[in-house]
């Protein structure tokens, strides 16, 4: 596994249909279908970010997924998000996070790193609780999937935490 910058040519993997499709969109409450060319225009705008950093999570040079911090810099502060296309359980996930708080708070000097996660995405909370995050408070019925209201849960981690 190998985390490296996120690059145009990655568009074409993002914008596949991929066997996790329907699975990834619910466990990231994504309502909407992406072509080609918004893949392509989100890179771009990603790229020309600087209070974005961004890293594509490749296997074999394959694009597996993205880790995205955005910068609030006035308060040192940073909201995190991950997604997997695939290639779940295999400690990607963990990796990729390690290295984004650890270029947030050791290079970035940032505060807080804040992120929010579906009540039903155990995985995802289970990985984010290793880590540090603590739960700071729940959305109530945020989330409406297939005529269904679930919770969101808040999370942050700060650099003054003992981790
Ligand atoms: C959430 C995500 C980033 C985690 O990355 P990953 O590479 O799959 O996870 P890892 O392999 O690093 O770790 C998985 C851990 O969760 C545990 N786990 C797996 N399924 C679980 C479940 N249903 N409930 C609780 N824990 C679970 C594993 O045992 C493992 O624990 P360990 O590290 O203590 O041994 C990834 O699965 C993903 O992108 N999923 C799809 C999109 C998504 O959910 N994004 C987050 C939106 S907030």
């Amino acid at each position: 596994m190998e985390l490296v910058p996120l690059r145009m040519e990655f568009a074409q993997a993002m914008a596949a249909d991929g066997p996790n499709d329907a699975e990834v969109d619910r466990l990231t409450g994504t309502h909407a279908t992406f072509t080609l060319e918004d893949y392509e225009a989100y890179i771009e705008r990603t790229l020309n970010d600087p209070n974005r950093y961004t890293r594509a999570i490749t296997e074999d040079g394959e694009f597996l997924g993205e880790v995205v911090l955005t910068v609030d810099p006035d308060n040192r502060s940073a909201g995190l998000r991950i997604a997997l296309w695939g290639g779940f359980g295999k400690g990607y996930g963990t990796i990729a996070i390690r290295h984004v708080l650890d270029h947030a708070f050791t290079v970035l000097g940032l505060h807080r790193v804040e992120l929010e996660v579906y009540a039903f995405n155990e995985r995802a909370i289970h990985v984010y609780e290793k880590l540090g995050f603590r739960r700071e408070g729940r959305l109530r019925d945020a989330l409406l999937w297939d005529g269904v209201f679930h919770d969101a849960i808040v999370m942050s981690i700060l650099s003054t935490d003992n981790i």
